[in-house]
């Protein structure tokens, strides 16, 4: 089924699709983003052996897609996706499929037509391989030579967020108005602060914060605050020749927090606390809760799949512990 894109979305999305129809480009100060996509998955296990844990579907469309689509509602129209061995779907995905578009044609199923060719034309995707997983600094810092000298975004597809505007929009508006990198952040229970880079900060009103310090997961007792980073940064090219000379860390990653950390001494950074509803879908029932959130959201599944969650939970709880 064609998303149907809602307020700011539907606008920014169609106001694109025209302007891109007609030749024409709109000067927007980021139009590339990065997608580090290498990682191998490993807690989805075994269904991540062959499969890209990003092609997991939530309902009808792979994780990835939704990523894809919240870029390119925020006006991105080059992607640049770190891949790896084992990944080609994910790109194959964006791509043309004349003999399926083909068949569906002749079989006059025009609404999966329309679904597949949507997917095919949202954006210019471009990729590069990582070869061994060094770390998220090190997956964007073999970006630079595709996304060149000009800032960019950086999306961490695992990180569905359902907002309007789009969290990379919302990011995007607040880097004109600082003129920094930005970083998407979100408050977090402190039992939890340690799977997350965490920031310092000192606020700066309308939930822009200037960072004054970053660490990458802290234990609860040394965490800064409870402000961790989402999988949302606008950067600017200036943290390319950073990540050249970040070391690898105990885990043997090269992090991009840590990147951030060496940048923080050249240029002030931000922070920014997205307005939307956050789903980390690399972890088992963050995945759940977004396949149910989505699911919800569908007009012909609402009705029967809450009347079956309730069944589930009513009938005897006991039996689903
Ligand atoms: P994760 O920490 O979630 O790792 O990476 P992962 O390998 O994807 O998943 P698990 O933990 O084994 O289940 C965060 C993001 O950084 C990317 C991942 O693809 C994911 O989008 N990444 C991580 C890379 O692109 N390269 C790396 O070397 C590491």
């Amino acid at each position: 089924m064609v998303p149907r894109h809602r307020g700011w979305k539907a606008l920014c999305y169609r106001a694109g699709a025209l302007l891109r129809g007609k030749g024409l480009c709109v000067t927007l100060s980021v139009r590339t983003a990065v997608f580090p996509a290498a990682g191998l998955g490993t807690r989805f296990l075994p269904a991540t052996k062959t499969m890209p844990k990003e092609m997991l579907p939530l309902v009808d469309k792979p994780i990835i897609q939704y990523a894809v689509e919240e870029a390119v509602a925020a006006g991105i129209d080059q992607i640049v996706m770190v891949t790896a061995r084992g990944k080609t779907a994910m790109i194959d995905h964006f791509d043309i499929d004349v003999e399926l578009e083909t068949f569906l044609e002749e079989r006059g199923k025009l609404d999966q037509l329309a679904a597949v060719r949507h997917v095919s034309s949202l954006a210019r995707i471009g990729a590069v391989r990582q070869g061994p997983p060094l770390g998220l600094g090190h997956a964007v810092c073999i970006t630079r030579d595709l996304v060149g000298d000009q800032p960019f975004a950086v999306v961490l597809a695992d990180d569905v967020i359902d907002a309007d505007p789009p969290a990379i929009r919302q990011l995007i508006d607040v880097f004109d108005r600082v003129q920094g990198p930005v970083v998407a952040v979100e408050r977090v229970p402190l039992d939890q602060i340690s799977r997350y880079g965490v920031v310092r900060a000192e606020p700066l009103g309308d939930g822009v914060h200037r960072i004054t310090d970053l660490v990458e997961k802290p234990s609860r007792d040394q965490a800064p605050s409870d402000l961790a980073i989402m999988g949302r940064y606008v950067l600017t090219p200036d943290i390319f020749a950073v990540l050249a000379g970040v070391r690898e860390d105990r885990t043997g990653e090269i992090q991009l927090t840590s990147g951030l950390r060496e940048l923080l001494r050249q240029r002030p950074l931000y922070a920014y606390e997205v307005r939307g509803t956050r789903h980390d879908t690399g972890t088992m029932l963050g995945f759940l809760k977004a396949s149910m959130y989505f699911a919800m959201q569908r007009g012909e599944l609402r009705e029967p799949l809450g009347a079956y969650l309730r069944t589930l939970l009513g009938e005897d709880p006991a039996r689903y512990r």
